[in-house]
């Protein structure tokens, strides 16, 4: 899955910063509580440590169950596979996906929406309302529930007429539109260990939990997670929420992360990391962030002993006054070993 801040391509230098300064995480508690996509967290799981999960977005949480808590498909009256070929065989519905994310459910709206084919969106819809059956009349536990909204996001992913994220749709049609949108089966990794996974606001979290390694991967800069993701939350929860303006977005002012704050910040990190009952953290930053890592290194060197580790990574062009220019932004990880 496509997702801002993704850590897939540069796994490597995660794990060598890692093996370099903790050596072997097997058997280690590891905490990734801005887990996104889990893409760090299932690294070290697959090295066998007990893995804590975290992010504050509900469809990040459907991921975590499904790539990190589950070693297993979870206990169910109805076993995985026949849930999700009874949920693929689902005639199509009418509903919230339908009525405000295609150009049928929207033509006679104030805002024209072309998220989905309508077929996709009848079928998402028809998904959605079978999962809340389901879990209300205990067809299906909590963790079923989650695991198979997992493979629904995924699928949505694959099906979206949109560049990745969906803070706006395409005017002109992607092909992916006109793929019918099929749920596709997790294949588990199993750590032996009992995992954990939360959905909350990272300062709630941190003095719930302890362990060895912690690794923190905030937002860079200030573009919020929860507009640009809305569709993918909305999927999970399907609350019909009373979204607005030409993108349909849900509202997200609860959910205004400080860490895309350049006031807030740089406080707000380093309040984790004095909380944290946790030896050894990482942080993942880059040297274009709202934080100035440079600040924030010293900042951090208070708690406890600092070391940077950088890649370069990626380059970006920015017009200067007309003057096309390009800056090497290098990809950080921060190594903090508190006294
Ligand atoms: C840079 S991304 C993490 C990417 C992840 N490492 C991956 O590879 O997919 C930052 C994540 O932090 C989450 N987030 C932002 N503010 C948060 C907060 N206050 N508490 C918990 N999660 C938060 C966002 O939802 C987003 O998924």
């Amino acid at each position: 899955m496509r997702y801002i801040g993704s850590k897939t391509r540069i796994l490597d230098f995660i794990n060598d910063t890692v093996s370099q300064t903790y050596g072997s995480v097997n058997g280690a508690v590891v905490a990734d509580l801005f887990a996104g996509t889990c893409s760090v967290a299932e690294l070290f799981k697959k090295q066998n440590a007990q893995i804590i999960t975290n992010d504050y977005l509900h469809f990040s949480y459907a991921l975590q169950i499904a790539k990190i808590k589950c070693n297993e498909e979870p206990q169910s009256k109805i076993p995985y596979c026949e849930a999700l070929s009874y949920l693929n065989g689902l005639d199509g519905v009418d509903g919230f996906f339908f009525k405000e994310y295609t150009l049928e459910g929207t033509s006679t709206s104030q805002y024209s929406r072309n998220y989905f084919d309508s077929e996709n969106a009848r079928k998402i819809d028809a998904i959605c309302v079978q999962l809340a059956s389901w879990l209300r009349d205990k067809t299906i536990s909590e963790d079923m529930f989650y695991l198979l909204s997992a493979s629904l996001v995924d699928a949505i992913t694959k099906v979206s007429n949109t560049s990745g994220t969906y803070g706006a749709f395409l005017k002109i049609d992607d092909q992916r539109k006109y793929k019918p949108l099929k749920l596709l089966p997790y294949q588990f990794i199993d750590n032996g260990q009992v995992n954990e996974a939360y959905c909350m606001d990272i300062s709630e979290l941190i003095d719930k939990i302890s362990g060895d390694i912690l690794y923190l991967d905030p937002p860079y800069n200030g573009r919020q997670y929860p507009p640009y993701y809305h569709i993918l939350e909305t999927a999970v929860l399907y609350d019909e929420p009373a979204i607005y303006g030409i993108t349909g977005r849900r509202p997200y002012q609860e959910l205004l992360s400080p860490f895309c704050m350049k006031d807030k910040a740089l406080p707000a990190m380093i309040n984790i990391v004095q909380r944290a009952k946790f030896k050894d953290i990482y942080i993942s930053y880059s040297t274009d962030g709202i934080m100035d890592y440079k600040e924030l290194c010293d900042a951090l060197s208070v708690v406890g002993d600092v070391k940077c580790f950088f890649k370069p990574y990626r380059r970006y062009k920015s017009n200067n006054g007309g003057e096309n220019t390009t800056t090497k932004v290098k990809e950080i990880m921060i190594y903090v070993k508190k006294r």
